[in-house]
């Protein structure tokens, strides 16, 4: 039987993410439990901390019927070298399917590799998929945006550390087509692969990309996304990671050059002070928490479509 996994927003095309999308709101008007995935086992392996991901994950397994469970890595056997060619053949014969958050991107794909069962990337070092499908979600549902093709109109922004968070925002936004501007000082810009591939697919799909150290360009957004300085696993870099983003922090100022109706949205946790102040939190709590409710509609949709 074969197998799709979820490892990157390139695994998806441009229809099955407008299909994951109107299955997320249709899920969140109905509030319907449902019992599809009876007697369905989810495992999911977190190497590192995670509050929205894994609970949204949970929650969704039960809330269709089926159940999830946590797989520590530090009792789990790979913890003691067993191999990620055993672990996932093993795990492969008992459970539906495998959400995993790595530090090695690597380790994701080598999971999905030897898997008989879909592998989501419920985040790694180079991308985080399911956050940029509520991304978007939120952004249709905030803008009244009806269908992906009409998404276009609005100008998004991406302000800060060209990381994960960022990789897979632009991913989207070069598939669907969108209007995308990252703005980032040079020394954190995303890695050349991932501009090349998005820069790639734009070509295609006909989206507006701008990759820029250039605050200006936040000008007329209406959407302005940040996320934190620093990603779990670069905490040694901190000091000077502060320094350099510091001019790219979101504040009431920075708010000023951009549309005046603009909305905020963060994945979330953020760290107050740094990349964004305590007083644009409060005033964008709407879309920001929305944002998160979000993230349990659509990886419910996300189950729905890959296991
Ligand atoms: N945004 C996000 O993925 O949050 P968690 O780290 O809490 O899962
Ligand atoms: N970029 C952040 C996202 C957390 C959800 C990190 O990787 O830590």
């Amino acid at each position: 039987m074969s197998k799709k996994d979820l490892l990157s927003i390139y695994d998806l095309k441009k229809e099955e993410i407008s299909t994951l999308l109107r299955e997320a709101f249709k899920l969140k008007s109905e509030k319907k439990y449902l019992d599809v995935f009876k007697g369905k086992v989810l495992g999911m392996i977190f190497e590192k901390p995670s509050t929205r991901t894994r609970v949204a994950f949970s929650t969704a397994m039960i809330q269709l019927g089926g159940s999830p469970i946590s797989l520590e890595p530090e009792n789990l056997q790979l913890k003691r070298g067993e191999s990620i060619h055993d672990a996932a053949v093993v795990l492969s014969g008992y459970l539906s399917g495998l959400v995993i958050r790595t530090f090695k991107h690597y380790d994701t794909e080598e999971f999905a590799k030897y898997s008989t069962i879909p592998v989501i990337n419920a985040l790694s070092d180079i991308e985080h998929p399911c956050q940029s499908l509520a991304d978007i979600m939120t952004i249709m549902e905030i803008y009244k945006v009806k269908v992906v093709e009409n998404l276009k109109e609005v100008k998004i922004v991406y302000i800060g550390d060209g990381n994960n968070v960022a990789n897979s925002l632009l991913a989207i936004s070069a598939v669907l087509g969108l209007n995308f501007t990252l703005i980032s000082p040079h020394q954190c810009l995303p890695k050349k692969d991932m501009l090349d591939k998005a820069f790639e697919y734009a070509s295609s799909s006909g989206a507006v990309i701008r990759i820029t150290s250039d605050i200006s360009e936040i000008k007329n957004a209406d959407v302005i996304y940040t996320d934190v300085w620093i990603s779990m696993g670069y905490e040694n870099e901190m000091e000077n990671r502060k320094r350099i983003l510091m001019p790219y922090q979101v504040n009431k100022e920075l708010l000023k050059k951009a549309s005046s109706k603009c909305i905020v949205l963060h994945c979330l946790p953020a760290v107050r002070g740094d990349e964004i102040t305590a007083e644009v939190m409060n005033k964008y709590g709407y879309s920001i928490f929305t944002q998160a409710e979000n993230r349990l509609h659509t990886q419910k949709a996300i189950l729905l479509h890959f296991l």
